[in-house]
């Protein structure tokens, strides 16, 4: 496995290779764990070569604590990549990404970032998307490999590609969960024991809502999520939202009445942020 830290470098190694096999990137922001690894081996089985970036973009963080406070785990990381035999790795400076204006550009995503998590997290999707578009310019991969854990920033991304016209195959990849159920994150590792043992209750949630959502409307689905988490002595819900997997839309609520023609025609899923305390952990899943 060979490691960069220069955009030139880099794109020297990658010149040639380019010219006779594919390249699949995983971009990260390190602290990896098995869901990073199953971008990666998703990478391997699709890609010739597999190129992982490790870059903590200053630009997404909307609090500057959360930056201060992300965790960085850089031996391990560099261990856990060369186990899955991972090609390259890039580790950037801000310098190099940024040069000397750490600034986010301004993205029309169609309004896929006005909502959840853009509209909770202000500025959050023009950093991932600034990021990411430079990665992609770098690198020039042939796909690019995004959990689905990060739905909206899946979806982000794949309008980023469409609207800047570049030619990258974005490739999902299933959400990667502990036993218990919880959705793997680099934040569980910040979860005191407390916590971590009631985490799950949040996947678990989800799925009751898949099943009320299969004999009831959006309306009463919501309450009855609202109502599972104001019981909860713990956890703290920020937002359930049933929304249109493309669009990310809000399903229409206004009619109480059942509303099968619309679900069946539109695929819907529930996202949900919720606090451990400090922590802030999301999730979804499809409720069709
Ligand atoms: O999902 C992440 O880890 C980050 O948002 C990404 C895509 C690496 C951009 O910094």
């Amino acid at each position: 496995m060979q490691l960069f830290t220069t955009i030139k470098t880099l794109q020297e190694a990658l010149k040639n290779i380019a010219l006779t096999q594919t390249i699949g990137f995983v971009p990260t922001m390190g602290a990896l764990h098995e869901g990073h690894l199953s971008l990666v081996k998703n990478a391997k089985k699709t890609a010739d070569k597999v190129i992982v970036s490790i870059f903590v973009n200053p630009t997404q963080f909307d609090k500057e604590e959360d930056l201060i406070n992300y965790p960085s785990t850089f031996q391990k990381d560099i261990t856990l990549l060369q186990k899955e035999a991972c090609d390259f790795v890039f580790i950037p400076s801000a310098k190099e990404m940024y040069s000397d204006s750490i600034k986010a550009q301004e993205f029309d995503f169609d309004g896929l970032d006005k909502v959840m998590e853009g509209a909770h997290r202000k500025g959050h999707f023009n950093g991932v998307g600034t990021i990411v578009k430079r990665l992609f310019n770098i690198v020039q991969p042939d796909f690019a490999f995004f959990g689905e854990k990060d739905f909206q920033q899946l979806q982000i991304i794949k309008k980023l590609v469409e609207k800047e016209g570049l030619n990258v195959k974005i490739i999902p990849v299933p959400i990667y969960r502990e036993k218990d159920g919880l959705a793997m994150s680099s934040r569980n590792a910040r979860l005191t024991d407390v916590y971590r043992k009631e985490a799950p209750f949040i996947y678990q949630t989800l799925q009751k809502a898949k099943t009320i959502f299969g004999i009831n409307n959006a309306v009463k689905t919501i309450e009855w999520v609202e109502a599972a988490f104001k019981k909860h002595p713990i956890l703290e819900l920020e937002y359930f939202s049933i929304a249109n997997e493309a669009t990310l839309l809000p399903i229409p609520t206004s009619s109480k009445k059942y509303t099968k023609e619309i679900k069946s025609n539109q695929k819907y899923r529930g996202f949900i942020a919720v606090f451990a305390g400090d922590i802030r952990l999301i999730d979804n899943t499809a409720l069709y």
